[in-house]
């Protein structure tokens, strides 16, 4: 299946900025911020990421707030938090044998940074290459990882796969079946996420009293090291730089 794959990656493949680079920083950005976010929604943010902080050094100096700030609008915050205290272990050690030692890392991004940064031969599978994988039973070499990533996204999609637009449709066993709708992730709006979403927004403008914010939102963004609280008042967390 591979020969009918990377064809039609070559012609109808998507060109996403970090797939210009090998360097497993920038990879390693790209790949949290995809984490939990959509590809369009990362790239611009993305860019503006690697421009102010262009090597693990830059933003292991940063400051915590800094980083929480830049990442605002990108959705689920502790992954800054993580990214930087990456960083930081990485400037100050090099990278790891087992990249799952740093923080936020899991197996697939893991894998995903052995393959795009060190171009090691292992598939990193992420739900929509799981989804390929598991409809054409197919066998593909980890060279074929964009390609499945970008089948499995613009055709090979969850509900209704395009089959007829699909390279693999002769050669798949799961042509044309349609799928249960999967479950979706519950509403954004008026749920617990969103309240905390607000109240890191209005922290990271400026630090503000308590009383003025939803105390839930703010003891569980304190658990999760996202803001301090010091006699009534909420802001950012200012480490020192560069420790
Ligand atoms: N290319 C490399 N990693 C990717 C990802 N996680 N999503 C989409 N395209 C990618």
């Amino acid at each position: 299946m591979e020969s009918l794959l990377m064809p039609w990656f070559e012609s109808s493949g998507r060109d996403l900025p970090w797939r210009a680079t090998h360097d497993p920083y920038a990879i390693l950005v790209s790949e949290v911020m995809l984490q939990q976010t959509q590809v369009e929604r990362v790239v611009p943010r993305y860019l503006a990421w690697l421009e102010r902080w262009p090597t693990v050094e830059s933003l292991a100096g940063a400051t915590a707030a800094d980083v929480i700030r830049e990442w605002q609008g990108l959705g689920y915050n502790r992954r800054a938090l993580n990214l930087h205290r990456s960083a930081r272990r990485v400037a100050a050690q090099g990278w790891p044998d087992d990249l799952t030692e740093l923080s936020g890392v899991g197996p697939y991004t893991a894998a995903a940074v052995r393959r795009f940064a060190f171009g090691e031969d292992v598939l990193p599978i992420d739900v929509n290459v799981e989804r390929v994988l598991r409809r054409t039973k197919g066998r593909f070499f980890p060279r074929a990882a964009e390609a499945l990533m970008d089948l499995g996204a613009t055709v090979c999609i969850a509900r209704t796969p395009r089959c007829e637009a699909c390279p693999l449709s002769r050669a798949c066993p799961s042509r044309d079946i349609r799928e249960a709708p999967a479950r979706k992730q519950g509403p954004f709006e008026g749920s617990f996420r969103q309240q905390r979403a607000a109240t890191l927004r209005a922290v990271a403008e400026s630090a503000r009293v308590l009383g003025d914010l939803d105390h839930e939102a703010v003891r569980s963004l304190e658990r999760d090291g996202l803001v301090v609280v010091e006699e009534g008042v909420v802001a950012l967390p200012i480490r020192e730089r560069g420790s």
